[in-house]
């Protein structure tokens, strides 16, 4: 069993100053290359369907397919600036107001509305371009799925997963360049996240890594931003994408289901463990430490008090309502005497325990379907 050390390279898992000792060292290079040892799996077995579910899932895929060119409605005119206000209203309206935290005594107490805007705006593109990063990382995770993973079921469903994700790519990048203003490098948390999925041998820690932990998390997210946004293009853009992350995060848990059924405790452990670190970097990403930066106020001051605010700490956790629930179904949670329970409830996550599951669910997420208040714990996005 390793230490917090080992695992996550700090022993308080919330220690501020530990966190944002870890930044971005390569901002300005284009290209960023991780070496990976895996092997890549010829099967001869074609045998189609031999996975029902899986099966299921690739044929729902095949008709699931969108266009983010032709079917979202890019000549939406987008008013950043207005935006941030719209939202915030409504927002505040919903209780659900962001900016809820006491600035006395603080460097936010003499800011102006206009950089209050400007904080908005700058969440906006940090956020998009986040996304728009661990897409990329789903793109490869998939890509390299197809060739790691043994059975033919799940080749064939990574592959199309494969074009989600480029599509998803390519809608956040399209999105970005044309109605934001401003992007931000690759987050130093979910580099290093992304870095540790990528290079793993094993064909199912990829899995658990991204399908499991990243799009968890995404798709707790998107459904988070769908519903605050009063902006019509990221609204439908966010649908289309949920469209498909469920499917993805569907994937994820009936594979592992399957491979996990018969492992060892030492092998789970070290499932349990990998499944812990994700938690905390995608934890550590959402404090955007480069927002802070950018707004040139002191860092760990901003952060200490944004953590203090009670709608945030609901939002933190509630980025963790899917991952928990999956991870409990893949018998994560209470192996080796409850290990990852205990962490879990370390970060404050654990109550998400008994949420609906994103093994089959899937299908409320077709496009044209009502999507279910995601705060509630039989809801769609819960
Ligand atoms: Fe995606
Ligand atoms: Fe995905």
């Amino acid at each position: 069993m390793s230490t917090n050390e080992e695992i996550i390279g700090r022993a308080d898992v919330h220690d501020i100053e530990a966190i944002l000792a870890i930044t971005n060292t390569d901002r300005n290079e284009v290209i960023s290359a991780v070496e990976q040892n895996s092997e890549a799996i010829f099967t001869w077995d074609y045998t189609k369907g031999a996975r029902p579910a899986l099966d299921k899932l690739y044929e729902k895929a095949k008709v699931s397919m969108w266009n983010g060119e032709t079917d979202l409605p890019w000549d939406t005119e987008v008013d950043q600036e207005k935006l941030v206000i719209m939202n915030a209203e409504q927002n505040e309206a919903a209780g659900m107001g962001f900016a809820d935290f006491d600035v006395a005594g603080t460097s936010f107490e003499k800011w102006t509305d206009a950089q209050w805007i400007q904080l908005g705006i700058e969440s906006q593109n940090w956020s998009l371009s986040q996304f728009m990063h661990g897409e990329q990382g789903a793109l490869i995770c998939t890509a390299k799925i197809v060739e790691t993973v043994p059975w033919i079921d799940a080749k064939y469903y990574a592959s199309t997963q494969v074009m989600d994700e480029a599509r998803h790519v390519e809608v956040f990048a399209k999105y970005l360049d044309t109605k934001l203003s401003g992007y931000y490098p690759v987050n130093a948390h979910l580099k290093m996240l992304l870095d540790d999925i990528v290079s793993d041998p094993r064909w199912d820690m990829t899995y658990l890594g991204m399908q499991i932990m990243v799009e968890g998390l995404a798709l707790a997210a998107f459904g988070f931003m769908h519903q605050m946004t009063t902006e019509p293009l990221l609204k439908q853009l966010l649908r289309y994408v949920m469209s498909d992350e469920a499917r993805h995060v569907a994937f994820g848990v009936l594979s592992l289901q399957e491979y996990y059924a018969d492992m060892s405790d030492a092998e789970m452990m070290e499932r349990q463990e990998f499944a812990f670190e994700a938690a905390v970097r995608m934890r550590d990403r959402f404090l955007q430490q480069e927002v802070w930066e950018r707004m040139d106020v002191p860092v760990s001051e901003a952060i200490e008090l944004v953590m203090r605010t009670p709608t945030r700490q609901l939002f933190q956790m509630m980025l963790f309502s899917k991952i928990v629930p999956n991870c409990k179904k893949l018998g994560l949670l209470d192996r080796n005497d409850q290990w990852l329970r205990r962490r879990f409830e370390e970060i404050g996550v654990i109550q998400f325990e008994d949420w609906v599951d994103t093994a089959d669910d899937y299908e409320n997420f077709a496009l044209g379907q009502e999507l279910a208040d995601p705060h509630g714990p039989t809801a769609a996005t819960a």
